[in-house]
């Protein structure tokens, strides 16, 4: 990975001696000179800059402001800013660089062995913050794909009824036909039922889609429709599993957030439901989902945050399992069974997509008469 590191200091002799300087250190930094503070932000929007060493005497806007509007952008906040200055040397300037967010702040004359370590030791940090990144990206592609996979099987599933009853109406038809049979009453009902099996067919495409596509736009969205998809994804599941599924859900509760990712996480949730609940026996299968507001309310009020409770009837997870849920590859399944990422991909959508909070608690209620156990867990997703 190569470093790019922004150099600004309004004298040009100082940003060639940084130059050199830098190379000593490594030669394959990448690095980009700015004459100015306003040069500083312009490369720093456009560009991708890993590091910032600034000066901050400069004529016009001075470091201090520079580093200012950096953290004030988002697009720019998160890069490290190293404050280089021979005149501003106090204890009050110093302590004002790091408030305004400094990783470090250095005095000339420059020290150089000193410089030459930590700046190795900042490139070092960034490039394992940018690994960290990369096995991330990667690992969510790969669960994205595991997911994909269970639902392309969901779908064959789901798709054999209903093309089952498509090709006995069309059969039923013509034999009707051939002897004579056909009344106007059963031709109609036939072909609206085929329509109607057909629509279905192409809703389960679309949703599917859509859920590929990932199209990554945030915006406000039905609750209630978001839920109504996921069920559609996964109805050829709740079928063969024999689960019963108890949808509570009022319609006019809306999220601000990421749709499909949504949907993604009610389906990792799902799947690990599905995958306890089989060991239950049929009848005492079942999943909750319920929503309501934060002031318990199933109405939602302006800028109201809203929590979502999945429970299931599977019997819970175990006191020394459930703290370790969330982590990326914890898993008590076969390897052949799961990667131990679900409940982690959901975890990053949640909380670090939508700015959201995910739990889980096992709870023991009562259904229609019976005790029930099960792992209970909490979205909390905020509307704005
Ligand atoms: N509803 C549940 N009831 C009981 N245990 C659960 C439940 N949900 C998750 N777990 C436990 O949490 C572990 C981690 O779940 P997670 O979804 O992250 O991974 P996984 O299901 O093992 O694998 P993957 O989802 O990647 O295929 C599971 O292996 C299981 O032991
Ligand atoms: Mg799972």
């Amino acid at each position: 990975m190569q470093i790019n590191i922004l150099i600004v200091d309004d004298i040009k002799a100082n940003l060639i001696a940084l130059e050199a300087l830098l190379e000593t250190i490594d030669e394959n930094y990448n690095i980009i000179q700015a004459n100015s503070g306003s040069e500083a932000l312009e490369f720093a929007l456009n560009e991708k800059i890993d590091l910032i060493i600034l000066d901050i005497q400069m004529p016009d806007m001075d470091g201090f402001e520079v580093a200012q509007l950096l953290k004030s952008n988002k697009e720019t906040s998160d890069i490290p800013v190293i404050f280089l200055t021979a005149a501003f040397k106090s204890d009050e300037w110093i302590k004002k660089g790091f408030k305004l967010g400094a990783v470090d702040y250095l005095t000339k004359p420059i020290d150089e062995n000193q410089f030459i370590n930590r700046i190795a030791l900042y490139t070092k940090l960034i490039k394992l913050v940018e690994d960290n990144r990369n096995k991330d990206r990667v690992l969510f592609e790969s669960s994205k794909m595991v997911s994909m996979g269970e639902m392309i099987g969901n779908i064959a599933h789901q798709w054999r009824q209903p093309l089952s009853v498509i090709s006995t109406g069309a059969t039923g038809l013509q034999m009707q036909k051939e002897y004579g049979l056909l009344t106007d009453e059963v031709f109609e009902e036939t072909c609206s039922m085929i329509d109607k099996n057909a629509q279905y067919l192409s809703k389960t495409i679309d949703d599917f889609r859509n859920f590929i596509k990932g199209d990554r736009v945030k915006e406000v969205f039905s609750l209630k429709e978001d839920i109504d998809s996921f069920l559609h994804l996964v109805e050829g599941s709740i079928k063969k599993h024999n689960i019963n599924m108890v949808v509570d859900v009022s319609d006019d509760i809306k999220i601000n957030g990421y749709a499909n990712e949504l949907t993604q996480c009610f389906i990792n949730i799902f799947n690990n439901a599905k995958d306890v609940l089989d060991n239950i026996d049929e009848e005492n299968r079942y999943i909750f989902i319920s929503a309501f507001c934060e002031d318990g309310g199933t109405s939602q009020k302006r800028g109201q945050s809203v929590i979502i409770k999945i429970k299931d009837s599977g019997s819970g997870i175990p006191d020394d399992v459930i703290k370790k849920v969330f982590e990326p590859y914890f898993t008590t399944k076969h390897q052949s069974q799961g990667t131990g990422l679900g409940l982690h991909m959901t975890y990053n959508l949640v909380v670090t997509g939508m700015q959201g909070k995910i739990t889980v608690e096992n709870e023991t209620y009562e259904y229609e008469g019976k005790e029930y156990t099960g792992a209970q867990f909490f979205i909390e997703l905020p509307i704005s």
